[in-house]
């Protein structure tokens, strides 16, 4: 990478188009914003993306999905504090608007409330990240107390939740209504536990409905309904860069054909010598 390409604080600043009227989404104001205007949120691994997203964008979350869209994993489950970390320091160096919440991969917060504290802190000394998020509902509320009460603000994740593959039997949505009230007393349990949002996942929507008018916390959607109070996707499966296309993501971009033609394109010019052409050539002095 270039270095008129890094990505710093200050370019961040200066550019104009980087929206510097806005100020930093704190989570006092994300937490406001229940019932109003639907918060936008996406999905951010690295600097350049991350300062894209956040012209528009209330909220950047550094997801364990990384795992499987940066590193080519099968699941997000081989996901580590370290990727964590790496790619929770480009989005926080690409963003100053939007709120930067890091996820808790598997492994670093079920073990106790004091493990988890340790590895989250480690997570918000490191990158600068404003808030973590991890996977749970009813049994992961005494941790979200703990780093809560600590200092460290906590994004809940209910509904589908990737990193329980292993016992759910894979991906599994949350349709069922004998199944709703279980979902809605997990909801209850992180906002009262002291979660500041909570991500609902995969869940038939009259259910997303029902969890956010039964809360007093914003609740962010995918997989869910228009009635959450925000929605989140992740990036590359937005811009059409993921081949998979799951039923509730809408492709907004074509990224993968623009990228495949534009590999093709100089690989054919490459073959023909015609790049570079004489202007992307250094001449003597
Ligand atoms: O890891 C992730 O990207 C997520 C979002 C899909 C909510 O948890």
């Amino acid at each position: 990478m270039s270095t008129q390409s890094t990505i710093s604080k200050k370019a961040a600043i200066a550019d104009p188009d980087s929206g510097a009227k806005r100020k930093r989404m704190t989570v006092p104001d994300f937490m406001a914003r229940k019932g109003g205007e639907p918060m936008v949120c996406l999905t951010s691994y690295t600097a350049h993306v991350a300062h894209i997203c956040d012209q528009v964008c209330d909220l950047l979350l550094v997801g364990d999905s990384l795992g499987m869209v940066i590193h080519g994993m099968p699941n997000t489950l081989g996901v580590t504090l370290e990727h964590m970390i790496m790619h929770g320091q480009a989005v926080v160096r690409g963003a100053d608007k939007a709120l930067v919440v890091v996820d808790m991969p598997f492994g670093s917060f079920e073990e106790s409330p004091e493990v988890a504290f340790r590895n989250a802190s480690r997570v918000v000394k490191e990158t600068g990240c404003h808030a973590v998020k991890l996977e749970g509902g009813t049994e992961m509320a005494p941790t979200i107390q703990y780093l809560s009460r600590r200092g460290i603000p906590v994004m809940a994740h209910i509904g589908l939740m990737p990193q329980s593959m292993n016992t759910a039997g894979g991906f599994k949505a949350v349709r069922d209504e004998a199944h709703y009230d279980a979902v809605v007393a997990d909801a209850r349990a992180v906002e009262q536990a002291g979660a500041f949002s909570v991500v609902v996942e995969g869940v038939a929507a009259p259910l997303a409905d029902r969890i956010t008018q039964s809360i007093s916390i914003p609740t962010i959607g995918i997989g869910a309904s228009a009635q959450c109070d925000g929605q989140i996707l992740v990036f590359e499966d937005m811009v059409g860069l993921m081949p998979r296309v799951p039923t509730f993501v809408k492709r907004y971009g074509t990224m993968e054909e623009m990228m495949k033609d534009s590999v093709a394109r100089y690989a054919d010019e490459v073959r023909a010598r015609n790049f570079p052409a004489s202007e992307h050539t250094y001449k003597p002095k």
